[in-house]
């Protein structure tokens, strides 16, 4: 039962919330350490959010609720930098560094000087301004004296304070950092790209910036940027020393890498380039070298700047490492959304610990970019991450009127025309349904760990079955005999199957996938919705259309408004599911898998349910509530067989309101002519039901 509560004491506890969720994530973001469970963290998320739905006006824009991103941004506002973002002198020679140090030497005449050395990070340079402890303002470097502003995009950085706890921080204060994305969150967002069949990106710090400047900052959210910063700017600073800086910013807990060290001559510094040049793969961020600061902040003055750089730092970089070997050829693969993707066929080269063979091109502008011929001599780099890149051609060792290469017309697995849509730089083979390496594309993906998980048959066997016509998508799975597979034998000819030639381990294969594929059976509703493999339907988005839906029919039978009321669930989305279940063959594909009996529902609901006799029926909740909590109520419905949306729509069934409704919902109800119930109509309405259950 909930008392009343006034808007004092909700003010007090929305303080006291945020300030909590703000202690325990500064201690899992920053330190990796936690003193509560993730479970006991959401409530405290959850509770809070409840108090600002309840008081929209007592929502602060410094709100840790603010982390999830907000409305789109249409246009970044350019503003003018207080002190210009200047660039640092590069080099990759140790010569330069010698010099450097001379040039310092020479700055200071005589006096003593020590350095400050740090990565430097592969990402993008950003401007953030705290007035009165409050982020207000975060910019990017743009042209180094005006840059955009992206505050709404930043807010959601979950390491970067919104609100500064040190009491005694400058009444206003500049710092600057490096956003990026992590080694792990860039893999995480090229797994789910592939999951949904979109093409992965080439590298994390062009991605990093690009999603700075996307206008939906909860797409950014999703994305999980970071950053580290590494500057404090005035105005009345009073930091006498580099160190000091970073001291302050650790205080104020800002995220600093605990990668610096103070250097006291050329030979401690060449120390820590060394130390750091392999110690660096290690690290979550890529990083492309060392900046090296003076560390006084009054020499850094005396020292001073030319037009583009400080004179008192400089940075070295490290050289990815290289090799050049032959292009013997350009192959193209056929993704399972039809994606063309051309390969360098390498003459191998052994490079950074890997024999390279191959290397993928991306697409036909990269192709044309590096102006590749075949046979040319090319140089490979493997920069902070594994995969190898070509990443120019020795002109010099370029033969007389070599022709350039030219792109692929026709589908290589199916002869069909490739089409290329306007502004994609991918070519596509547009014959979805009948491509064989795009129905073997869909059955791997069905088949995958985070799917249906019957990764016991190898590529080459479900190749085999194609061929022999006895599958033609992933249901066919659940047609087959311990006879078909162990008959595949003669068709194997390379890879991971080859090993199935003695006939005593190709049954016992058999015998594995056999029960792989009926242990499939089991697999919730959310992994078979993501291996159905609809376009943009990821692992995440399965999961929160099951929670929402709870089975397939009523996926199916959402049209696109019902759809975009799921969270999560924009318009791009909602258009592929539509579109998919307007196929009859998709239609098709999914009756074979329910005559297969595999889970298409949700089931840990479905057992919760007390009854079904708000079957299907869809209701918005909207006010406070005397019995219950806006939580409770919304679980009532929930498990009694209703669903839940956050928006009013027509095809809304019941606008379910307590006291202080929200206006807006009432009046567009009231258009649409939809059912207003009361809490007292609602508990009537499950019990006279549940009566006649
Ligand atoms: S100090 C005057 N420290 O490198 C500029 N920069 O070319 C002082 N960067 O735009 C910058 N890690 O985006 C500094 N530890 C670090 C850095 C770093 C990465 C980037 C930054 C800057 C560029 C300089």
């Amino acid at each position: 039962m909930s008392s009343v509560i006034t808007k004092e004491d909700t003010q007090k506890e929305i303080v006291r919330l945020s300030d909590l969720i703000d202690y325990h994530s500064h201690l899992y973001y920053q330190k990796n350490t936690t003193e509560i469970s993730d479970y006991e963290f959401d409530q405290l998320l959850d509770k809070l959010i409840h108090l600002e739905d309840l008081f929209p006006e007592l929502k602060s824009p410094f709100s840790p609720t603010q982390r999830v991103g907000g409305p789109v941004t249409k246009e970044f506002e350019a503003v003018v930098h207080k002190y210009p973002m200047l660039s640092l002198g590069n080099t990759y020679s140790r010569d330069d560094i010698i010099e450097f140090d001379k040039r310092v030497a020479k700055g200071l005449e005589g006096q003593d000087y020590e350095y400050i050395c740090e990565l430097k990070f592969d990402g993008v340079a950003i401007s953030l301004t705290y007035k009165k402890g409050l982020l207000v303002r975060a910019v990017t470097r743009g042209d180094g004296i005006r840059g955009d502003d992206v505050t709404a995009n930043a807010k959601t950085i979950r390491t970067l304070p919104l609100k500064i706890k040190n009491k005694d921080s400058p009444e206003e204060f500049e710092v600057r950092g490096e956003v990026f994305l992590s080694k792990e969150a860039f893999r995480k967002l090229n797994e789910e790209r592939a999951d949904i069949g979109e093409e992965t990106y080439v590298n994390a710090r062009n991605t990093s910036s690009g999603t700075l400047k996307l206008h939906d900052s909860s797409e950014v959210a999703r994305r999980r940027l970071d950053c580290y910063l590494y500057s404090l700017l005035g105005p009345e600073s009073d930091v006498k020393t580099h160190e000091e800086s970073i001291a302050k910013l650790i205080d104020m807990y800002f995220n600093v890498s605990p990668t610096f060290r103070k250097c006291h001559n050329v030979t401690e510094i060449f120390d820590y380039i060394d130390e750091w040049e392999t110690r660096r793969f290690k690290l979550p961020v890529e990083t492309d070298g060392v900046v090296i600061k003076v560390n006084s902040i009054s020499q850094q003055e005396e020292l001073g700047y030319t037009a583009k750089s400080p004179r008192w730092a400089i940075s070295y970089k490290y050289k990815a490492e290289s090799a050049t070997t032959k292009l013997k050829d350009i192959t193209y693969q056929v993704g399972r959304t039809g994606a063309i993707t051309p390969v360098a066929e390498l003459v191998p080269v052994f490079l950074a610990g890997t024999t390279v063979k191959r290397a993928s091109l991306h697409n036909a502008n990269e192709i044309a970019r590096l102006d590749l011929r075949i046979g040319d001599i090319v140089f490979i780099e493997k920069g902070g991450e594994i995969i190898p890149k070509v990443t120019r051609v020795d002109i010099s060792k370029r033969g007389y009127n070599v022709p350039k290469v030219t792109f692929i017309t026709n589908c290589p697995e199916c002869n069909t025309p490739l089409v290329r849509k306007q502004g994609e730089a991918v070519h596509y083979c547009p014959n979805e349904k009948g491509c064989s390496t795009q129905i073997q594309g869909r059955i791997e993906h069905f088949i995958q760990r985070k799917a249906m998980n019957i990764e016991s048959l190898g590529p080459e066997t479900i190749r085999g079955l194609l061929d022999k016509g006895l599958i033609h998508d992933g249901a066919g799975l659940y047609t087959l005999n311990f006879d078909d597979l162990n008959g595949l034998e003669f068709t194997m000819q390379t890879g991971k199957d080859r090993m199935m030639k003695s006939r005593s381990l190709r049954e016992k294969s058999a015998q594995n996938i056999i029960k792989a594929v009926e242990k499939s059976k089991s697999r919730p509703f959310e992994n078979v919705l993501f291996g159905i493999g609809i376009r943009y339907v990821g692992a995440t988005v399965s999961e929160k259309l099951v929670n929402h839906f709870k089975t397939i029919e009523r996926i199916q039978d959402a049209g696109f408004d019902e759809l975009i009321e799921a969270e999560d669930i924009g318009e791009r989305i909602a258009h592929s599911i539509e579109s998919f279940f307007k196929d009859s063959d998709n239609l098709n594909f999914i009756n074979k898998l329910k005559y297969a009996g595999l889970i298409l529902e949700k089931q840990d609901d479905i057992s919760e349910i007390q009854s079904g006799v708000l079957n299907g029926k869809t209701f918005v909740v909207s006010g406070t509530f005397k019995n219950f909590s806006r939580d409770e109520i919304k679980e009532s419905v929930k498990s009694h067989g209703g669903i839940i949306i956050s928006s009013v729509s027509a095809k809304l069934d019941y606008l379910l309101t307590g006291e202080k409704p929200g206006p807006s919902k009432i009046s567009k109800a009231g258009k649409l002519g939809i059912s207003m119930i009361t809490e007292n109509e609602f508990l009537e309405m499950i019990a006279t039901l549940n009566q006649d259950v």
